[in-house]
């Protein structure tokens, strides 16, 4: 059995009493680490509130409490791939959860090396997609770790649980009935639970934050791509981190971002889950987009039969997967020639593509106009066409049709 263990905190009701819990439950030490991947923190009622997180950790009994800022690593290492890739699974979610799932790991697995601890801990349920995250991952990166799920095991409700952190002095914030489960960070927000269980349930307005409408005056919006990757917004030079804010803040503007869908967890479950995604939906739009004018056509082909397998790994909790490694390579690859600018025009609930241009674009005027400055050689395609039809022309005259006249 474990002694010391790195425990993933969230600084929410689970997560703090699993710090307790595991204490008197396993006898373990419990240290308390928490990633910063851009979620929105309960406000303090002074100074930072990963500090407020922190304490909590330590009241709760964490022999040390961490807090890692992992925003520009999750935007850089994590996004980034995932975007030149476009994954979005099963075609529309942009893998918000999964995605932030492989950077918490990997700080874990740092954590316990760190600490010299041999175990490390979720605060998930055993119904859901995380707890696979967590522990394929772990298993993928440090084998000799072992994962604890107390959540998963204890049996408490959620009642249960606010009274023993009431019991235990464990200072927690979720007093009143929270009914909706939400995970957050900078490429998205999910919600779920409470009246969404019915997929005939129209979600109510109070669960949206990201996509509430407040701008009214159509615009556009120019975003820049360098190999794939956003570089600017309006002409401005930003980081990945830097342009993920700005859109997640304009685009929400326009009420606009939002998913409602039935999805297939791993386990089995098929589950109905909303999501406020609007720079990580317009940034996949613009991004694809592009590749449209900069990938020749058998690559653009070949990416996109790939793209919902690699969506597929990273939701199933494969990031540290050799066949994620490969598809990456792939992926990098397709990206040498993905330069250029895509504008975006913003309407209240709208955000569609209106332009795209690259210095690298295959896309040829000669080729493609119908004009005086037409460059294309007519007089070739009446071969290329004969030849085309060939097979089915001689299939049509001997079995087909043609044979019965
Ligand atoms: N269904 C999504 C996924 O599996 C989101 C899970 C979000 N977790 C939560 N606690 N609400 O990636």
């Amino acid at each position: 059995m474990a002694k010391r263990v790195v425990l993933a905190y969230s600084g929410g009701l689970d997560t703090s009493v699993a710090v307790r819990w595991m204490i008197e439950t396993y006898g373990v030490e419990v240290i308390a680490l928490a990633v910063d991947v851009g979620q929105a923190v309960d406000p303090a009622q002074s100074g930072d509130p990963w500090d407020a997180i922190k304490a909590r950790a330590l009241a709760a009994g964490a022999s040390e409490a961490v807090v890692i800022d992992a925003r520009e690593e999750f935007a850089e290492n994590f996004v980034a791939p995932a975007l030149a890739a476009n994954a979005l699974y099963e075609g529309r979610y942009p893998l918000v959860s999964a995605l932030s799932r492989p950077v918490i790991v990997k700080h874990l697995v740092e954590g316990a090396r760190r600490f010299g601890a041999d175990a490390v801990a979720h605060g998930c349920t055993g119904k859901g997609n995380d707890q696979v995250r967590f522990e394929v991952g772990t298993r993928s990166l440090a084998p000799d770790l072992e994962v604890l799920a107390p959540v998963r095991g204890w049996g408490m409700t959620r009642e249960e649980s606010i009274l023993y952190a009431y019991r235990n002095d464990i200072p927690i914030v979720a007093t009143k009935e929270k009914v909706y489960s939400i995970d957050d960070n900078l490429w998205g927000r999910a919600i779920e639970c409470g009246e969404m269980e019915d997929p005939w349930a129209v979600p109510p307005q109070g669960v949206w934050m990201l996509t509430r409408q407040t701008a009214t005056e159509p615009r556009d919006v120019v975003i820049g791509f360098e190999q794939g990757k956003p570089t600017s917004v309006d002409g401005e030079r930003l980081g990945m981190l830097g342009i993920i804010t700005l859109l997640n803040e304009l685009i929400g503007s326009y009420g606009w971002g939002r998913i409602d869908m039935v999805e297939n967890r791993r386990v089995g479950i098929k589950s109905r889950e909303t999501y406020e995604c609007p720079a990580s939906l317009a940034l996949i739009l613009a991004h694809k987009d592009l590749e449209s004018i900069c990938l020749e056509r058998d690559l653009d082909r070949e990416k996109a039969r790939i793209e919902p397998r690699y969506a597929e790994l990273i939701y199933d909790g494969l990031w540290f997967s050799p066949l994620k490694d490969a598809f990456d390579s792939f992926v990098k690859s397709s990206q040498r020639h993905v330069t250029g600018e895509v504008r975006l025009h913003l309407e209240p609930g709208s955000c569609v593509v209106t332009g795209r241009r690259s210095p690298d674009s295959l896309y040829d005027y000669g080729l493609a106009t119908y004009d005086a400055a037409d460059s294309f050689r007519h007089e070739d395609s009446a071969g290329f066409v004969r030849l085309w039809g060939l097979g089915l022309e001689t299939w049509s005259a001997r079995q087909g049709p043609g044979s019965r006249s």
